[in-house]
């Protein structure tokens, strides 16, 4: 028998999942939940990194962003799913990371510059935040990861840890492995208006929406931007709403759209409506499910605090290492 490869991999509880992440990285966790031994886990503190002003959301989204991956098709059976925060381990290691970590390695850090742009509404310029990478490479080498599987904007935060880790196992002896990133596909569906698909940016379709809901974004979808007449033919290789017939619709339709849209023989208005009911069948068993565990949250916090046990068993293996090999 072959062991099987350890992968680990966290998400911020920012907000309810959306399509984008779902197609981003939740699908992706899933495929690999059969093949691999995972860590999955909700980054609790990361989210305060950025909104220490108003956490008061973290928790009630720590809950749903459980349910969103219980009803996505996560399975507590197959993997260890966690929550940051109840394993007090990562922030001790996290403060003697930050012991050998030098500050310029944080200061270039290219996620590190642009959020503080992005994010000009808040003040970024903590402690915490320049320490983001320096508590995600403790969040990875706790487990001894081989793999995490991140999209591209997370590389740079990969590659910080690895370099830590390295100063670690020069320091103080050998107790850490060098994880790779796995890079995922990031999703090719873009939000209601064309841009990335973004809570922030209010063009989100969440796994949590109800079937109206699905119905009416859809029906504000932009699509094939050039198309401003029902006469005019369209170009589904531009058009958003057909790369969500891509992923929901069944090959022939895909098809027939594909030609009708460019004969100008349908309409956005139809083209949308048929889109909106196979995306509206797709997401009902996530839905169901979702229903279910929403009637159930003490089911919910024993899955979660299963979870938070084997990940503790783990940290507290891994901590024992580390003070000695530190010899504090
Ligand atoms: N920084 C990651 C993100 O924003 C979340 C994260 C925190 C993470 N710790 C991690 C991802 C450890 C992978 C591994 O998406």
């Amino acid at each position: 028998m072959t062991v099987k490869k350890r992968i680990l991999s966290g998400m911020r509880p920012t907000g309810p999942l959306h399509l984008g992440n779902y197609h981003g990285a939740l699908d992706n966790w899933i495929a690999m939940q059969e093949e691999y031994e995972c860590f999955f886990f909700i980054a609790d503190w990361h989210a305060l990194t950025s909104d220490y002003e108003n956490p008061g959301n973290i928790s009630h989204f720590v809950q749903e962003m459980m349910i969103d991956w219980l009803s996505a098709g996560l399975s507590p059976e197959k993997c260890n799913l966690f929550v940051q925060s109840s394993v007090m381990e990562h922030a001790e290691l996290f403060l003697l990371l930050s012991m050998i970590t030098p500050v310029p390695w944080l200061e270039r850090n290219p996620t590190y510059k642009d959020q503080i742009i992005q994010l000009d509404n808040k003040d970024l310029s903590t402690f915490g935040f320049l320490g983001y990478p320096v508590l995600q490479a403790a969040d990875i080498i706790m487990y001894k990861a081989n793999g995490v599987p991140v999209g591209i904007d997370q590389v740079p935060h990969i590659e910080i840890t690895r370099e830590i880790a390295r100063r670690f196992n020069y320091l103080y002896g050998n107790v850490f492995p060098e994880p790779d990133a796995i890079l995922t596909q990031s999703s090719k569906i873009l939000g209601l208006d064309r841009r990335k698909m973004s809570k922030s940016y209010n063009n989100a379709i969440y796994l949590s929406d109800s079937q109206e809901d699905i119905r009416t974004k859809v029906s504000t979808m932009i699509t094939d931007p050039n198309r401003a007449r029902r006469k005019d033919p369209g170009n589904p290789e531009i058009c958003n709403v057909f790369e969500f017939h891509r992923l929901y619709s069944p090959p022939s339709i895909v098809d027939e759209i594909n030609s009708q849209c460019r004969l100008a023989a349908v309409g956005c208005v139809d083209c949308k409506k048929i889109m909106s009911e196979n995306l509206v069948n797709a997401l009902a068993p996530i839905r169901e499910k979702r229903k279910y565990f929403e009637e159930r949250p003490e089911m919910v916090q024993e899955i979660i605090a299963s979870g938070n046990q084997r990940a503790k068993a783990v940290a507290r293996e891994t901590m024992k290492e580390v003070r000695g090999a530190v010899r504090i």
